[in-house]
């Protein structure tokens, strides 16, 4: 990446992206322009390419309409420069300045531009071949726009890593490699990092995430990752589920709905993700991340319905649904992370199919038990665009999740409805007094099986950057 000022416009020898609004007059050195421009479509997304003698050859001028000025936000930004990058392919500079508005500023619009150019390059590198070089994307201003757009180029990163991971098959991304994955990026930044295997589970008795990995000849892994930026104060932690794969277990997923289930790690990747854009920039907070990782699959040994578990907390739970397994992993995680003395806590799951029914494919679903928490990360998401939609938690759903002849609880209530409000009941159940808690279930955020323009298929990394911005 180059950041270029308009001093030495003239000397940018690669093709410029001009974004430009419907109506808007180009300043110098793009004024020769205005009068075609009466005669363009400048819809958000068009774009016109026309050619600019330079010396015996000649660059290419990219006029990206950006449609209404007053329609345009951070996310429309970023996903029509974004788009722009993604079908060209070609080396790139763009330029800022004519992107911003009353509402958005020339830093904003760079960070959005920069972080849509990141962003909307990723493409999975298939199994076995070599990572393609990507071309390089530069930036123009009158502004002095290095530092923002560094900052958004790293964000957008954190997100592709995050992405990566989600991506990955689960022959290849097991429990433990996830887990040597963590350790690595531990040892890279300088964190604090634990992992705890099947041993030292069934020591301290986190019987929740061990019953889920019965069926799996792959061992589940505990994984603690501590950054620390602001010694002596509170920690947050971000809390993932991680499994590589969900086959259903006994309660087995039909064909269809097991396709797509490599992804049902992405809260572990996404946080995985998040802290690495928190470590990178050095924010000035405590964060750590938990993931617990394990297949949920069928063998010999799988846990069953009727089966009763004994979680981390002590709290014993009736299985009623093997498929309800996200919960289990989670319940012992977040128990794990109050005994490692986190005082916030934001999970992050793949949790319910019923939140895609409820939700659909844009929002994530946000439960909480304390509306200030939450409100400082709805003010982050607004500013990135992440869509985060409230759904209710009450002393009714906490009832049904309690209703059980044979333990403190169930791990799925049958036929009531609601399904993303009872498991977001059931993981409140293990949330000490006093601790602050946000879960946000992303079972239709986190991938998508068509690409878009401004976006490759698969993982989607989301809210990585979100709480990259909660915890700056
Ligand atoms: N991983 C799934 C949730 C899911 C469904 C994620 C669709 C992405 C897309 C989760 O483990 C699950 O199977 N949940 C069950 C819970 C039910 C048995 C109470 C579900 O949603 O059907
Ligand atoms: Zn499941
Ligand atoms: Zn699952």
């Amino acid at each position: 990446m180059k950041i270029y000022n308009l001093t030495e416009l003239s000397a940018i020898n690669m093709s410029l992206l001009l974004p430009v609004y419907e109506g808007a007059v180009l300043p110098d050195p793009f004024s020769e322009y205005n009068s075609c421009l009466k005669e363009l479509d400048l819809e958000a997304g068009k774009l016109f390419h026309l050619l600019i003698p330079q010396g015996s050859s000649s660059k290419s001028l990219l006029l990206l309409g950006l449609g209404k000025q007053e329609e345009m936000t951070a996310r429309k930004l970023r996903e029509t420069i974004g788009s722009a990058i993604r079908s060209f392919k070609k080396t790139l500079c763009i330029f800022i300045d004519t992107a911003a508005w009353e509402h958005l500023s020339i830093e904003e619009a760079a960070a959005e531009a920069a972080f849509g150019a990141g962003f909307s390059q990723y493409d999975f590198t298939k199994i076995g071949s070599k990572e393609e070089k990507l071309p390089e994307i530069s930036f123009v201003s009158s502004k002095d726009i290095d530092a923002i757009c560094q900052d958004a180029l790293l964000a957008a990163a954190c997100v592709n890593h995050a992405r990566n991971l989600g991506n990955m098959p689960s022959n290849i991304m097991t429990p433990e490699v996830l887990a040597k994955e963590a350790e690595e990026m531990a040892q890279e930044l300088n964190l604090e990092c634990e992992i705890l295997t099947n041993k030292e589970l069934e020591e301290m008795g986190a019987g929740a995430i061990l019953g889920v990995n019965k069926g799996s000849s792959h061992g589940a892994r505990l994984i603690t990752l501590k950054y620390e930026g602001a010694p002596g104060k509170d920690f947050t932690a971000l809390v993932g589920k991680g499994l590589t794969f969900d086959a259903g277990g006994y309660n087995l997923k039909p064909g269809s709905s097991m396709d797509g289930m490599k992804f049902d790690m992405c809260g572990a990747a996404n946080v995985l993700g998040a802290l690495e854009l928190i470590a990178r920039r050095k924010a000035k907070v405590n964060v750590m991340a938990i993931i617990g990782a394990t297949e949920n699959k069928i063998g010999p040994d799988g846990y069953t319905c009727n089966d009763v578990l004994t979680s981390l907390s002590g709290k014993t739970i009736e299985i009623t649904n093997t498929d309800a397994e996200g919960r289990l992993v989670l319940c012992d995680a977040i128990t794990w992370a109050q005994q490692k003395g986190a005082k916030r806590i934001i999970d992050m799951a793949t949790l319910t199919g019923a939140c895609v029914a409820a939700l659909g494919k844009n929002y994530t679903g946000a439960f909480t038990n304390s509306q200030a928490f939450l409100g400082k990360l709805e003010t982050c998401s607004q500013k990135t665009g992440e869509k985060l939609w409230q759904l209710p938690i009450d002393e009714d759903f906490h009832k049904q999740v309690r209703e059980s002849s044979v333990a403190d609880m169930t791990n799925c209530v049958i036929g009531t409805g609601a399904g993303s409000s009872l498991a977001a009941a059931f993981l409140e159940e293990f949330v000490d007094e006093g601790v602050e808690w946000i879960h946000l279930d992303i079972a239709g955020s986190s991938d998508f099986s068509d690409g878009k323009p401004y976006m490759a298929k698969g993982a989607t990394g989301v809210l990585v950057r979100t709480l990259g911005e909660m915890f700056r």
